[in-house]
């Protein structure tokens, strides 16, 4: 209801300057939101409330972790961040697509670097992912050492990390997602992690993001890395380069990542194959326009443990989360 009143507001700002006020305002949305019904899932060793999680991109500077946490999100993803500040190309960046219920954005992993990024973390009853990449100047043989800067310092303040090697926004980066280079950075990362769960005496699970635009071979290269690798988790998907069923619309020629409902289909076409190719030990993390419980019921079913979403919290505001948890509590009652 309130998101109904703001969002015409919203819409009649630059896109940039709307997503940050709208998440100024989560808190206060989350004052009015009902709490959604307990919908307990455990995966990745970590016992979630509810299935429903925030995508990486909303709180990139992880400054809204209590207002977007009253929103009944059962975790939340945040980042993604990089070791170094960089500011991201230039705007604009973000581009709504309202014909579509689509965005193409372009942000170019802006961030405000990894030691800011922490600073801002509190200590947060929510489970908390965090969305890790690269910097942009840091050439793909020496992206291991990024990823584990970042690992280092997130890991006494966070329950997972997703290692992002699919933002079609910095050159090179979906690269990484190489059978090859793929395995270096795994193994790696993964080193780096039991040597930090020894220290530190507790586990950060470890996730893999990929992209929608994998074609079969590629995809079954990463299942059996990440599995090789003991890899706990792949978020599938990130943003599309396609942009089938959005050509005939003048924001289509946009570069950038697509995301929201022309996204959803390959999303779970991905999930679905992954699922096919991995045993249960490996969980999948389904996002790509995922807009009612069905999407997310649609995903659930290809092979997702849990879901995530983004864009469709632009086009129908916060309430979107409570409905979503609401419909799968009740159908999973069913089932
Ligand atoms: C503006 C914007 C910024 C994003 N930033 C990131 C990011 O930093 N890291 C990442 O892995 N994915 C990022 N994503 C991708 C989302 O996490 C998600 O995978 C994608 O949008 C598909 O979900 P959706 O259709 O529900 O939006 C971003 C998406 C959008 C729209």
């Amino acid at each position: 209801m309130l998101y109904a009143l703001a969002r015409p507001l919203l819409f009649a700002l630059d896109p940039e300057t709307a997503h940050n006020a709208a998440l100024k305002f989560a808190g206060l949305a989350g004052l009015f939101a009902a709490k959604p019904p307990a919908c307990p899932v455990r995966v990745m060793g970590l016992d979630f409330p509810n299935p429903v999680g925030l995508a990486a991109g909303l709180d990139k500077h992880a400054e809204h972790v209590e207002a977007l946490a009253s929103l009944g999100f059962g975790f939340l993803e945040l980042g993604g961040v990089t070791p170094r500040p960089q500011p991201g190309n230039p705007r604009p960046r973000l581009f709504r697509i309202p014909e579509a219920q689509a965005i193409i954005n372009r942000y170019g992993l802006n961030s405000i670097g990894v030691d800011a990024f922490v600073a801002n973390l509190r200590k947060s009853k929510t489970i908390i992912g965090v969305n890790i990449g690269k910097n942009k100047d840091t050439p793909n043989e020496k992206a291991a050492d990024d990823y584990e800067i970042c690992l280092e310092k997130l890991y006494p303040q966070v329950d997972y990390v997703t290692l992002n090697v699919s933002s079609p926004n910095t050159v090179g980066l979906r690269d990484l997602q190489s059978a090859e280079a793929l395995t270096a950075l795994v193994s790696r990362v993964k080193k780096r992690r039991e040597q930090l769960r020894e220290q530190h005496g507790r586990n950060v699970a470890l996730a893999l993001k990929i992209a929608p635009d994998l074609d079969e071979a590629a995809l079954l290269d990463i299942a059996s890395v990440a599995l090789r690798a003991g890899i706990d988790g792949i978020v599938a998907t990130n943003t599309t380069v396609s942009r089938e069923g959005i050509e005939h619309l003048p924001a289509s020629s946009e570069s950038g990542g697509l995301s929201g409902a022309p996204l959803r289909k390959r999303a779970t076409a991905v999930i679905a194959k992954l699922r096919r190719a991995l045993p249960a030990s490996v969980a999948i993390i389904g996002v790509g326009g995922i807009a009612s419980a069905a999407d997310a019921r649609e995903k659930m079913d290809a092979g997702a443990s849990l879901v995530q979403l983004y864009t469709a919290l632009v086009y129908r505001g916060p309430g979107l989360v409570g409905e979503i948890v609401r419909g799968l509590a009740a159908t999973a009652q069913v089932r």
